[in-house]
């Protein structure tokens, strides 16, 4: 099944909670919008094809300022589900549970039976797994830090990870079927389109990939980039002529991870995993 069917089959409606955030134009805040008092507003936001902010500040209440969940543009979850090119009966696990609408797609295309999905917020994980369960979508939602995979359901055919990061750890890699596809987003370490990275594992147990269309999803918590950094990377990359994000890709081997420009032979930073 390709993305498109998945999305017209499954209702998003179904995962999105009463309240959710909407910018207060000028003002760099968001505002809660409530389903109960505005529900022309809400249904407007949940049907239109953006991400919608479910969640700020990890738990605001009145205003926020970071957005730390939402339910994110469909036209970058059909990306990333095509690009897993799952098959059904595959193993998968989603790093970033959310709402849980991702993991019913997911659910929709490898069956739910096979899918794991993990979230850091544990009132968020509860809130997926009920809405997930009435949607009839019975997947295994883990409430943890998906930075260390989840060893129980693997090994995986595909990961796909819904929050950006600055590298790739290797329990993911280890956790992965040589032939596996793990796709990520990557925060602005090195090129200032937060592209999306595909990468594949290898049966010696490294993988490797390229990075690809912008995406722009919010950091893994507790990872987000200081200015200065976001200042550096434009720098650099400007330096470099503007290579296109597709240029790059990454290399990952137990103990490093390099990315490179146009070929593994030529690396651009290298770091430990
Ligand atoms: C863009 S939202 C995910 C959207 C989701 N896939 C959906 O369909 O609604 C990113 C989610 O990743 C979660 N997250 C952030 N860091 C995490 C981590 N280390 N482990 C697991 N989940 C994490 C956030 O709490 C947030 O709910």
């Amino acid at each position: 099944m390709i993305a498109s069917d998945a999305l017209r089959k499954v209702r998003r409606e179904l995962f999105i909670p009463e309240t959710i955030w909407v910018p207060v134009e000028g003002t760099g805040w968001y505002r809660p919008l409530r389903r109960a008092d505005d529900p022309a507003g809400w249904r407007a936001e949940v049907e239109s094809d953006r991400s919608v902010i479910t969640q700020v500040d990890d738990g605001a209440t009145e205003r926020g300022v970071w957005p730390t969940s939402s339910s994110s543009a469909s036209h970058i979850m059909a990306t990333m589900l095509d690009g897993l090119r799952i098959l059904p009966g595959m193993r998968v696990l989603e790093i970033g549970t959310g709402t849980g609408y991702n993991a019913a797609l997911l659910a929709e295309m490898a069956g739910a039976e096979n899918v794991t999905t993990i979230e850091i917020d544990t009132s968020l994980a509860k809130h997926a797994q009920a809405s997930l369960e009435r949607a009839g979508y019975p997947v295994t939602v883990v409430s943890g830090d998906g930075v260390e995979g989840h060893w129980p359901g693997a090994p995986y055919d595909r990961i796909i990870v819904t929050a950006a990061v600055a590298e790739v750890p290797y329990a993911w890699v280890e956790q992965t079927r040589a032939g596996g596809i793990i796709i990520a987003p990557w925060v602005a370490s090195f090129h200032p389109d937060e592209p999306l990275l595909t990468l594949e594992v290898k049966p010696d147990g490294t993988a490797e990939g390229r990075f690809g269309s912008p995406a722009w999803f919010m950091p893994m918590r507790g990872r987000r980039l200081p200015q200065h950094i976001i200042r550096a990377t434009d720098e650099r990359w400007a330096a470099a002529g503007r290579p296109e994000a597709s240029r790059y890709g990454v290399t990952v081997t137990p103990e490093t991870q390099t990315i490179w420009l146009d070929t593994p032979t030529n690396p651009q930073s290298e770091g430990m995993s």
